[in-house]
């Protein structure tokens, strides 16, 4: 038995490399894993790139991945549960629909290595698997607005919106915050900042609104999310928030 995490890339088809297509055409198993719900269209669009690039013969088995408690307030434990029902889950479909002399792939959104528990839950189920990198939805949104993550030497740090909430990063200049379902750059109105915002990068639906983090630049972010999010029942988002560098400012 031979297990890959396949990085796709973050919504566009192209963003797929040379290596995710020559791995996937090496498997006999392509494993979807769907979140119930109205994120089903991700699973439509992994579906879309196994048409394109499962051209032999592959099975494609859906794994309907655990629902996570997002009511509990201990953040932690509501993560273990959901990653042991999830694994339990995992374990089965490859018990059940993976031969021993066969290949079987699971196909993960963007980067597997940027939060997503793929490797994580492969690790813990204890095979041996092979990791395949993927464009990640950061470098897609760097290249949407055309812009580098770091600035000359300078250090970017990459956060979920919970955490960004609790404050700004000490020492931090370039932040890149995912998972963020509350706009978490409001704390943060007021701040001699700039904003780099995209929804659905790489997708038909892209959204991409960038300027100082003013009022009317944090409204129109919020206008088009919420139309997004009305039109479609989900949205997936990122940005970054830069501060200008003291040299900048000077000049
Ligand atoms: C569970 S993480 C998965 C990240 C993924 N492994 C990657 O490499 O991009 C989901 C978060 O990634 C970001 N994301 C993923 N795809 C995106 C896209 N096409 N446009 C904007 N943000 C995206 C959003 O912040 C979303 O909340």
């Amino acid at each position: 038995m031979r297990v890959l995490a396949i990085g796709i890339g973050a919504g566009d088809p192209e963003h797929l490399t040379l290596q995710a297509i020559r791995a996937i055409g090496e498997c006999d198993v392509l494993f979807v894993v769907e979140k119930p719900g109205a994120r089903d269209e991700l699973a439509a669009l992994r579906r879309d790139i196994c048409a394109r690039h499962a051209t032999a013969g592959q099975r494609i088995v859906s794994v309907t991945d655990a629902v996570r408690d997002r009511a509990t307030p201990v953040y932690k434990g509501a993560v273990d549960t959901w990653r042991d029902e999830r694994r339990a889950l995992w374990e089965a479909a490859l018990r059940d629909e993976l031969g021993a002399d066969e290949t079987g792939g699971f196909l993960v959104w963007g980067d597997p290595a940027l939060y997503d528990s793929t490797i994580a839950i492969l690790g813990e189920i204890g095979i041996d698997f092979d990791v395949i990198p993927g464009i990640s939805s950061i470098q897609a949104l760097a290249a949407q607005h055309q812009i580098p993550l770091n600035r000359v030497g300078g250090a970017v740090l990459i956060t979920p919106g919970r955490l960004l909430r609790e404050g700004w990063p000490a020492g931090a200049t370039d932040v890149v915050v995912m998972l963020d379902a509350s706009a978490a750059y409001r704390g943060f109105a007021g701040e001699e900042l700039e904003i780099f915002w995209g929804a659905y990068v790489g997708t038909p639906d892209e959204v991409l609104v960038s300027g100082p983090l003013t009022e009317a630049v944090m409204g129109e972010i919020e206008e088009k999310r919420a139309a997004a999010r009305e039109r479609k029942g989900w949205v997936m988002d990122s940005y970054v928030l830069r501060r200008p560098l003291e040299a900048e400012r000077d000049e």
